[in-house]
């Protein structure tokens, strides 16, 4: 399996190299690439757009709400905007068919939409089924479906030489047993572990699996989750999405001319 970070769930550190960091920009690995990131209008998503963009991705993301997708496109002019629901199984062809129409292709999907599932965390014999169902829909079947609709371009990209990866954003929440975490955790156990088989399945056919942790971060899911959290004490959004573009940055020149190497460089 395929995973790194800054504070990856299973305890890997990815080695962290800053050659291509913000201040230069203009010769990133990222520049060009075609990028995926659900859940783009907000948070680590919402970031994530903003980094990867401004190191000359092509980037497409995916929202709920028309308004914050609109709002984002206006902001970040060049990205493309898709309006519609990770959890709702009629929504994922759509999103893919917007993705590669805008994009042209796809060499790079990071999974990064999610939700507690409850609107605030209980323990589980408080929670309502339907809530846990909420869970696991948007946090493992969604990136699933769209995965698999988007596999036979991620194949495409990645027989043409180019580094290609599923980042699915994973929790520590996926390894540790929080009480009142059980729908959350549960779902992110799944998609943690989802991404090992999927990684196995296709790391021979070039796409490279990744289950990423980004830390305890100042956003609206966080607020959810811990109201009284400190907002001192959590990482800005903006840290963490640097952290994961650098990591990514660092997968891509690694794989340059190896494609295994694409491996050796996440793996721990
Ligand atoms: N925040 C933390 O401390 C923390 C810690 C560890 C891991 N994580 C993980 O990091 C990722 C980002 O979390 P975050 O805190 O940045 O979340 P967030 O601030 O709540 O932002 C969620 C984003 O996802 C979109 N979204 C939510 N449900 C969606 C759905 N069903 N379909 C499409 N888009 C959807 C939201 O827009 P709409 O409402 O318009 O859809 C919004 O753009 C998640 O995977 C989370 O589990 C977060």
């Amino acid at each position: 399996m395929v995973a790194f970070d800054g504070m990856l769930a299973d305890g890997f550190s990815m080695p962290v190299d800053r050659h291509a960091n913000a201040s230069d920009r203009s010769r990133s690995p990222l520049h060009g690439r075609r990028i995926a990131v659900t859940g783009g209008t907000a948070g680590l998503g919402l970031a994530l757009v903003r980094e990867l963009g401004a190191r000359g991705a092509r980037v497409a993301f995916v929202a709920r709400k028309r308004v914050g997708v609109e709002r984002v496109e206006r902001e970040l002019v060049g990205t493309h905007g898709v309006i519609g629901d990770i959890s709702k199984k009629e929504d994922i062809h759509p999103i893919a068919l917007q993705i590669l129409g805008a994009l042209g292709g796809l060499d790079i999907l990071i999974n990064n939409a999610s939700t507690l599932g409850p609107p605030q965390l209980e323990l589980l014999a408080d929670t309502q089924c339907e809530d846990f169902e909420h869970a696991l829909a948007t946090n493992v079947l969604g990136p699933f479906r769209l995965t698999k609709a988007l596999l036979g371009s991620l194949a495409g990209s990645a027989r043409e030489g180019y580094g290609v990866i599923v980042l699915n954003i994973s929790s520590d929440a996926a390894f540790n047993a929080y009480p009142s975490w059980g729908a959350y955790g549960a779902s992110k156990a799944a998609l943690h572990h989802m991404t090992r088989i999927w990684s196995e399945e296709l790391k021979s056919d070039g796409i490279h699996f990744v289950s990423y942790d980004p830390g305890d971060m100042d956003t609206a899911l966080h607020r959810a989750a811990v109201p009284d959290a400190d907002p001192s004490s959590l990482k800005r959004p903006e840290v963490a999405a640097r952290e994961l573009a650098d990591a990514v940055e660092i997968a891509i020149v690694r794989s340059v001319g190896a494609p295994e190497a694409m491996a050796t460089a996440l793996v721990r």
